[in-house]
């Protein structure tokens, strides 16, 4: 797919860049927002647009997000858009995947199933996809690729490690592990964890030797930081030489970057899915060859 258009707001605009140019140059222009003082939010769009647009649009801090979507799809399609299609490098709300207690909404359900009936197609980064195999079962009519950056991580990784060991820090992360560690035939395994609450986390380390090793966790998603604090203290309470940290997504709230490293974590890198201080990986050629495929 070659759209004729990239569209982008403020502040992703450094990333649009990014992906206008590993795209060979593609236009690009902005969305202007205005915000209400009672929060509502005005869009203003390039006044005519062409019939294939790419919008970006990274869903971290979702709620605002979600509805700057919601408004912009159909504006664009109104202003000339026939195929809209969407790069959005984090997709939120993926991990509430099921119903834990009776009664909860499976909002990774509702809200694939909402941003399908406003694109043609999406590409995104890492959807933390757990009990289902792929996008396709909640984006019905919607064209879409899940591309990963531990690839790339992995590769980063194996230019600072000889021989690390890469953890999960949870079961879910075994197949990021997985990916980082493919081409480099790295030692790896998953952690165990129970959730209690948002900030209650507890994890316990796989039956691999930690001791002495150069331990690199990685995980899809930073939020509270909580499962990899909690990773870290035990791999280093077991003799791990060093720990560093690897992920997709960081979306780091709070304190909890400090946090992390208090806790004895050496180097946290990201990719720039979410734009972050810790981030190392560029995810535009990701994307871009993602898009080219769809
Ligand atoms: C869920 O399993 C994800 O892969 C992450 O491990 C999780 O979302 C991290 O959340 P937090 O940083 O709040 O512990």
């Amino acid at each position: 797919m070659t759209p004729d258009l990239l569209l982008a707001f403020d502040d992703e605009w450094a990333l649009a860049q990014r992906l206008a140019v590993a795209l060979g140059g593609l236009p690009l222009q902005r969305i202007e927002r205005h915000r209400f003082p009672d929060g509502e939010l005005k869009l203003r769009l390039p006044a005519a647009l062409p019939p294939r647009v790419l919008l970006l649009r990274g869903l971290h801090q979702p709620n605002d997000k979600l509805v700057e979507l919601l408004i912009a799809a159909p504006a664009a399609r109104e202003l000339g858009v026939q195929e809209l299609s969407l790069a959005c490098p984090y997709l939120a709300y993926m991990r509430q995947d099921m119903a834990f207690q009776p009664g909860e909404a499976v909002s990774q359900r509702h809200i694939a199933r909402l941003l399908a009936g406003q694109v043609d197609a999406l590409v995104t980064i890492d959807p933390h996809l757990h009990r289902i195999a792929s996008l396709d079962e909640v984006m019905p009519g919607c064209r879409q690729r899940a591309i990963s950056a531990a690839p790339a991580l992995g590769a980063w990784i194996a230019a600072r490690h000889e021989r690390p060991l890469l953890l999960g820090p949870d079961e879910e992360a075994l197949q990021w592990v997985a990916q980082a560690s493919l081409a480099h035939g790295f030692d790896h395994a998953a952690c165990t964890k129970q959730r209690f609450g948002d900030r209650d986390v507890r994890v316990m380390l796989p039956s691999v030797p930690v001791a002495g090793r150069a331990v690199v966790l990685v995980d899809d998603v930073a939020s509270t930081g909580r499962t990899l604090i909690e990773a870290a203290t035990a791999c280093l309470a077991a003799g791990a030489a060093t720990v560093d940290v690897a992920v997709t997504h960081a979306l780091f709230v709070g304190g909890s970057l400090a946090q992390l490293r208090a806790c004895g974590v050496r180097h946290v890198w990201s990719s720039d899915a979410v734009p972050h201080e810790t981030a190392v990986i560029p995810v535009a050629p990701l994307l871009a060859e993602a898009i080219r495929a769809l």
